[in-house]
């Protein structure tokens, strides 16, 4: 018998990144590298085209005893892991806090959607966005409801998203909104602090009526930001607040610890009053035991190893800045060197150049051995994925197929 594909499965099926990457990795099987620019993936590589993973993950690694690595996990992570994180997210002054482990961002920001929207649920999600928010709503029987992410000044819409946020309270009697900063993906754009208090002000506007409020920050590039330690307390910035406005954060050990494949992630919970914590917590524990389970405790391990030893601690944090140098030299190819129009202020992994067509231009790229994935308003580039040795000529191919000279076909 031939078990039929869920509708659902098939309107969510393909991620585009991926795809692009798939290409990507043909042609370079079929041609060589130096025929293949891949600037799909947000992965970070060194300038030797190697998956750039922090050395400090690989002394961690070396010291795991398999028996401290190979039990269950408590459902909602293991203590110290829980520890570390609370430290990477201090709560905001007067706030109790919750830390739960889950599968990557991606497993924080399904329990976050979850937990926190009825099915038929319409989220906002200013775009452009990491597609997979809109799989993971489509999934589990959400909608993605949209707003611009940047206005014609290039800073954060936040009319866009106050009235966006406002209609879904009319129209449902609560609100969830996500918004992925700092180091966005894909433009690579930070809020600022005028931006924390637009986005204040319209919390607190949207927050009056009373009904449930959640704004859910993906911090999955937190450590690529320009300045880290200051995004980590970003929440201070959202001071006095309401009560039924709950803001939950998304973090990743992903990108900042280098380990996408481990599946390392959490979600944090922070409110003044600890039994609206516990609530939440409650909710969240028992979708993690209706979904994946206990949390990979392997990584938690990492995380904490990375942490609390004094000595790797120190040399991530050496490492981190060195990758953010390399980052920056590579945007700055783009930007001052190629003079490339891109969206808002592109910092960490990725950077949107501005195009009207950007599918046609995807194309056009493509035919040239550069990968790039198209997006709301231009091309997403992964400059994390690109050496340095090759983001001349990435910067040169966008030019020519954005600016297309005389007499070019
Ligand atoms: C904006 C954003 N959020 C979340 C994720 C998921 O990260 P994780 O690997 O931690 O699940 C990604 C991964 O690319 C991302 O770009």
């Amino acid at each position: 018998m031939v078990v039929p594909a869920s509708p659902v499965a098939r309107e969510t099926g393909g991620d585009p990144v991926f795809e692009v990457s798939r290409r990507a990795t043909a042609l370079r099987a079929a041609q060589g590298d130096a025929a293949v620019v891949d600037a799909s993936i947000g992965h970070l590589f060194r300038d030797d085209g190697t998956l750039w993973t922090l050395g400090a993950v690989d002394a961690a690694l070396h010291r795991l005893p398999a028996r401290d690595i190979s039990a269950y996990a408590p459902f909602l992570g293991t203590e110290g892991f829980r520890r570390a994180v609370a430290e990477f997210l201090p709560p905001p002054p007067g706030a109790v806090q919750t830390v739960i482990a889950t599968p990557g961002a991606a497993g924080a920001i399904y329990l976050a959607l979850a937990c926190n929207t009825r099915p038929g649920d319409a989220v906002l999600v200013p775009t452009p966005c990491w597609p997979a928010y809109a799989t993971i709503l489509r999934q589990h029987g959400r909608r993605l409801a949209s707003c611009p992410l940047l206005g014609a000044d290039d800073r954060l819409d936040a009319g866009a998203l106050g009235s966006g946020m406002e209609e879904l309270r009319r129209a449902q009697g609560r609100v969830t909104a996500v918004l992925n900063t700092p180091a966005h993906n894909p433009t690579g754009h930070s809020l600022d602090d005028r931006e924390w208090e637009d986005l204040r002000g319209l919390l607190l506007a949207v927050g009056a009526p009373g009904d449930p409020v959640t704004l859910l920050v993906d911090v999955s590039y937190l450590e690529f930001a320009g300045d880290a330690d200051r995004e980590r307390r970003f929440r201070e910035r959202l001071e006095g607040l309401p009560g039924n406005v709950v803001i939950a954060v998304a973090w990743s050990a992903s990108k900042g610890f280098t380990l996408y494949g481990w599946r390392v992630g959490a979600l944090v919970l922070a409110h003044p009053d600890p039994g609206v914590v516990a609530g939440l917590e409650e909710a969240a524990a028992s979708t993690v035991r209706g979904t994946w389970g206990n949390p990979p405790r392997p990584g938690m391990a990492l995380v904490e190893a990375l942490h609390f030893d004094p000595a790797l601690r120190a040399a991530a944090v050496t490492e981190r800045g060195e990758m953010r140098g390399a980052l920056a030299q590579r945007a700055a190819v783009l930007t001052s060197g190629a003079d490339l129009p891109t969206l808002g202020r592109p910092e960490g992994f990725f950077a949107v150049v501005r195009h009207p067509d950007p599918r046609r231009a995807a194309e056009a790229l493509e035919e040239k051995g550069v990968f790039v994935v198209p997006m709301d308003g231009g091309l997403r580039v992964a400059l994390a994925g690109v050496p340095s040795p090759k983001v001349g000529r990435l910067a040169a191919a966008i030019a020519d197929v954005i600016r297309p000279r005389r007499g070019d076909p």
